[in-house]
């Protein structure tokens, strides 16, 4: 695997491979890699014949009090787990070769879309993760590009930006891969003390609360909400910053099981922020 931290070297490689007529698939990430992101990669490697994974750490997405310096990082890690499952260039590259000194220009969706759910907390989260991902995008000029459903939110994000900058990247969303237990594998997972990993199980049961819900017939999102909620609220280590019934494609706040609806959350485990989320395809 070629471990490259330039964008000129990045752009070499993309070109030769090119030239063969080989297409490419990109997985971007912040790395501290687990199998949520392996399954990405795989997909990749099945679907494009040549997979770049990005592995940056990307300031423009942290708020100020986030949790930036204390992100967990692991290259070394990252990149046996990269090799194993067939990835064939991680680009990984100093903040000052993303951002030049003296850089100013961000790519940022102006709807409402990028202000609900997550954004309400984290008001410049997605202004920074478009423009990582728009730089990415011109760096590595996939044919493909692989997002995890975890990050629900964030996917619906960069297809609206694909769409709005004629990206000529087709947006591949990925299931959502859960620790045997049913947490939803995050590198945040790695914050979590014993009692507060047995606690951050609330988040997943009360995903497969409401699907069950949903199953049975409930068309109304508020009850499925409200028992979610509830839900969440017994347990004495979790905090809920939202849990929200919205469109699917627009984010907006819904009231009916009707069309694409996706349920998400995101709960305080003590202080480390979790997120998780189901999709329902309504009638
Ligand atoms: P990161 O949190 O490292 O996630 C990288 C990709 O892995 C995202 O598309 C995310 O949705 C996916 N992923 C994470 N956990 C997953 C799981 N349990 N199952 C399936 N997919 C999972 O998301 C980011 O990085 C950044 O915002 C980035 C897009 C790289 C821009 O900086």
């Amino acid at each position: 695997m070629i471990i490259a931290t330039t964008i000129a070297q990045v752009r070499a490689q993309v070109a030769a491979w090119k030239k063969e007529g080989l297409t490419v698939g990109l997985v971007p990430t912040m790395g501290y890699l687990h199998e949520g992101h392996a399954s990405l990669v795989d997909e990749a490697v099945r679907q494009c014949d040549r997979v770049v994974a990005s592995d940056f750490v990307n300031p423009t997405q942290f708020g100020p009090n986030e949790d930036l310096e204390a992100y967990p990082r692991d290259f070394d890690r990252d990149c046996a787990l990269l090799e194993e499952h067939g990835c064939a260039m991680v680009f990984h590259p100093a903040v000052e070769e993303m951002y030049a000194p003296g850089a100013a220009t961000y790519v940022e969706i102006l709807s409402d879309m990028p202000k609900q759910l997550c954004g309400k907390t984290r008001p410049i989260h997605f202004r920074g993760v478009c423009t990582v991902v728009s730089k990415l995008f011109n760096i590595v000029t996939p044919d493909k590009a692989f997002f995890g459903q975890k990050d629900a939110q964030q996917l619906a994000i960069i297809r609206q930006m694909v769409r709005d900058l004629s990206y000529g990247i087709e947006i591949v969303g990925c299931p959502i891969v859960r620790e045997a237990d049913g947490l939803a594998k995050s590198s945040r997972n790695t914050y979590l003390s014993e009692a507060e990993r047995q606690a951050a199980l609330v988040l997943s049961e009360s995903v497969f609360l409401g699907q069950k819900m949903v199953a049975e017939g409930e068309t109304d999102a508020n009850k499925i909400v409200a028992a979610m909620t509830e839900h969440i609220q017994a347990q004495p280590l979790a905090k809920i910053d939202y849990v929200s019934a919205v469109d699917g494609v627009t984010m907006d706040p819904v009231d009916q099981i009707a069309g694409t609806v996706l349920v998400a959350m995101a709960v305080y485990i003590g202080k480390t922020r979790l997120i998780d989320n189901f999709i329902v395809e309504g009638k």
